[in-house]
């Protein structure tokens, strides 16, 4: 059985082994291809989930990010097939789907059959039989959809004899979410399941989709604070955020045009990454105070991750932890993406001695908080949040120690 890539026994080979026996009860050890029996050893990608330690809500504005992928995976074994279907077992789920190239279908199929289209657009996908097991939480912030879709897509193209960059297939990805299933996200949950490495965090220019691994050394403890409220993006208010971006954009650019015929400048503003704080304050009467606070949030939160960045690369925690907390903050006040649950965490967190800074990670409206600690304090920080918990963050509050973990990959090529 495969180690992680870090080296630590963590839930990964434990997915392997699952994905793996899932896919020969549901399908035999040999497929539907007697001639494979020589090559019945199942391929099988893992793909991470992440928590973002600061950068929220930034990445479909063009902006800055700066995740870490954690020790939570999802594995996918997979075989070819001689046709060119996909029967796909769910072993979290029990259940099983069978796909044709043009079928649509709803809930966790969706995302297999939306990451087969998109990689059919460039080369064949031969017809597989793939097997899911996971234990990244779903609807917990922790991107458990993006890891899903890489860890399918890296699956897909090896059983095809086709290879891609890592980070062309976190593209592929990501339009297979927004197409296949509608959420408007991002490039961040993709690109940190994709390209993060081992020990470190990633800052990400969604811009330029230029990325800087970011080591996090070793006196560095992460907890995850499931609030265990769930959030399901298509049904939350993040289409209304992406939305109220985009008209507060509009709005920024019919202002600064009018000011702009006077100065015959042309200030270029593509997105609400090229407004900064100047900007800002010169128009802000002339905003919308919801507009202004959107804006306000996507404005100082890019200033926070290159605080961040920088900060943990110096390592200043107490530094990298103050954004966190003022991050949380801004998207509890002027992005309005928190929830109750989500500020009781991160207050519990806060409180805890040993904790840096903790904040709402994902999506929001629910799902997990993220907390920076003091590595040695990092067991006692964990009982004492896991005890207060239940009553403090909610009965279904769960909380658990992650490592910083190596982005998609096939098991044996680690
Ligand atoms: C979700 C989306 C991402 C990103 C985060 C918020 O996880 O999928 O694209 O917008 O929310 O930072």
């Amino acid at each position: 059985m495969s180690r992680d890539a870090d080296g630590a026994n963590t839930g990964t080979p434990n997915q392997v082994e699952r994905a793996t026996v899932a896919l020969d009860a549901a399908f035999g050890p040999d497929g539907d291809a007697p001639s494979s029996r020589s090559t019945s050893a199942p391929t099988v990608a893992v793909a991470p989930g992440r928590v973002n330690l600061v950068g929220g809500h930034t990445d479909y504005n063009d902006g800055l990010c700066l995740p870490m992928a954690v020790d939570r995976h999802v594995a996918v074994a997979a075989r070819p097939r001689s046709d060119n279907r996909l029967r796909v077992r769910a072993a979290d789920f029990d259940e099983t789907a069978e796909l044709g190239p043009d079928d649509d279908p709803d809930g966790w199929a969706a995302y297999v059959a939306a990451v087969a289209r998109v990689l059919r657009e460039d080369g064949p996908v031969a017809g597989a039989d793939l097997a899911i097991a996971s234990d990244v939480p779903t609807g917990a912030g922790l991107s458990s959809s993006a890891a899903l879709e890489l860890a399918v897509g890296r699956a897909l193209l090896a059983v095809s004899g086709r290879d891609r960059p890592a980070a062309d297939l976190a593209l592929a990805c990501w339009r297979a979410e927004r197409e296949g299933v509608g959420v408007e996200c991002g490039i961040l949950d993709q690109f940190s399941a994709a390209l993060c490495e081992a020990d470190s965090a990633l800052f990400l220019d969604c811009r330029s989709r230029e990325t800087e691994s970011v080591p996090l050394g070793d006196g560095i403890g992460v907890l995850v604070i499931d609030t265990g409220v769930s959030h399901e993006l298509t049904e939350s208010g993040y289409n209304d955020r992406v939305r109220e971006c985009a008209a507060a954009l509009d709005s920024l650019r019919d202002v600064d045009r009018g000011l702009d015929s006077l100065r015959d400048v042309d200030r270029g503003l593509d997105s609400l990454r090229d407004v900064d704080r100047g900007l800002l304050d010169a128009h802000a009467d002339a905003l919308e105070p919801v507009s202004r606070r959107r804006v306000r949030h996507v404005v100082t939160e890019n200033e926070r991750v290159r605080r961040a960045r920088d900060a943990l690369a110096a390592g200043d925690l107490r530094g990298v932890g103050d954004a966190m907390l003022a991050a949380h903050e801004s998207l509890r006040d002027d992005y309005e993406v928190s929830c109750p649950e989500l500020d009781a965490a991160v207050e519990l967190a806060a409180e805890t001695p040993g904790v840096y800074g903790a904040r709402m990670t994902g999506g929001g409206f629910g799902g997990s908080a993220v907390a920076l600690v003091d590595g040695d304090a990092l067991d006692r920080a964990e009982r004492a949040i896991r005890a207060a918990a239940p009553e403090r963050v909610g009965p279904d509050a769960d909380v658990f120690a992650c490592r910083p973990s190596a982005g998609v990959r096939l098991v044996g090529e680690e």
